[in-house]
């Protein structure tokens, strides 16, 4: 039996997938053509102007990886981050881990600035640490899904010396939260198609400034991964003659291009304010079942929350209830959260009242 028949529509509620809008699910049954097609260039040149307009750039160098958010964050580190490059990283959740293993692959000279998981990154710290040391990379997660944390990327920002490439991971607040990537003098980040654009996941964006784009190709020798470099996947994506690096996922470039029409057609300003105004809902609606949130009220990433189980449930028969008998997912805690809280993702499709409301009703039938 061919088992894609016992799927049934998940409202995705969780830190990610988010659900796909129709819109998108249309696109993603377009016609394939060829990657090299001028019409698919076309697409890939318009994907390309609409990004600079999420992440609010002028970087020429915006273009999506084929491949989800860690393809993605993987690009950014293996084409700016040389062996024995001193990299800053700051970590306060599970996406900041990630970030130092790859950075150990690429045998770079790490330092860490470690904060509690659940609390924002504190900028006076990173003030003092940047001080008197140069660091050829700062890296940072701007929403830590596994917290719920959201941090001030625009004051880090600030106090980021300019010797420094400043990398942030923008991989659940691209179009969910503010993120202004030349305001905040970000170099390089990177961020997915299956959280705040309403995608599937599999083409993630990234931008590069014309710093990180020097950095890049000032550096000595190869890059140390194929499928991710960067100088040689630009000869695809721009210039008037393209060169076949890999074949694209074209009908995934389809998604992302129908998605990012959507926002520019919703305005990114009126996208950003329904993320507020269900995370406003959704709070609400837990104080009255008593449901409290894990993260302080000026740290809260809006985009992705977290709420403490109350003693006594169980929570992972509360999630399975919410998945099997009301088509709802959410998602658990993970590392010292696990078991502890619940992570109620509102993003892209998904951020909508009446979705808010079925969730909410259905924890108020189970606890
Ligand atoms: C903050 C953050 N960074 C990176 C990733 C990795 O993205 P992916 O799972 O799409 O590879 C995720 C995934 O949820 C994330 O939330």
């Amino acid at each position: 039996m061919n088992k894609l028949n016992d799927l049934t529509q998940t409202l995705l509620m969780g830190p990610g997938p988010s659900s796909v809008s129709p819109n998108v699910y249309k696109a993603l049954s377009s016609p394939t053509i060829g990657h090299l097609d001028p019409r698919f260039i076309n697409i890939m040149d318009n994907i390309k102007f609409l990004l600079k307009k999420v992440f609010n750039t002028n970087n020429d160098f915006c273009m999506p990886v084929s491949g989800t958010g860690s393809a993605a964050m993987e690009s950014c580190f293996v084409n700016l981050v040389s062996k024995n490059d001193k990299i800053l990283i700051i970590q306060n959740g599970y996406f900041g881990l990630r970030m130092e293993n790859m950075c150990q692959r690429l045998e770079a000279n790490i330092d860490l600035l470690k904060f509690d998981w659940g609390k924002e990154v504190d900028v006076n710290i990173v003030e003092e640490k940047v001080k008197n040391t140069h660091y050829d990379v700062v890296a940072v997660v701007h929403a830590e899904t596994s917290t719920g944390v959201k941090n001030d990327i625009e004051s880090i920002s600030k106090v980021i010396k300019d010797d420094s490439i400043f990398l942030v991971d923008a991989v659940t607040s691209l179009g969910t939260i503010d993120l202004n990537v030349d305001e905040w003098r970000i170099d390089a980040i990177y961020s997915c198609s299956q959280k705040g654009l309403s995608c599937p996941p599999g083409a993630s964006p990234i931008s590069f400034s014309k710093r990180a784009i020097k950095k890049m190709k000032d550096r000595e020798g190869l890059i140390p991964n194929w499928y991710l470099d960067m100088k040689e996947i630009i000869k695809y994506w721009d210039g008037n003659q393209r060169v076949y690096h890999h074949t694209a996922p074209i009908n995934m470039m389809y998604a992302l291009y129908q998605a990012l029409l959507d926002v520019e057609k919703e305005g990114l300003k009126n996208v950003l304010n329904r993320h507020k105004s269900v995370h406003n809902q959704l709070i609400q609606g837990l104080e009255k079942i008593n449901l409290n949130m894990l993260v302080d009220k000026n740290s809260r990433l809006l985009s992705l929350n977290a709420v403490k189980i109350p003693k006594g449930v169980n929570d992972l028969e509360i999630r399975n209830k919410l998945l099997y008998d009301y088509d709802i997912e959410i998602g658990g805690g993970l590392g010292p959260f696990a078991g502890k809280v619940w992570r109620i993702g509102l993003m892209g499709h998904s951020a909508r009242e009446e979705n808010v409301k079925k969730l909410l009703k259905a924890l108020n039938h189970l606890l």
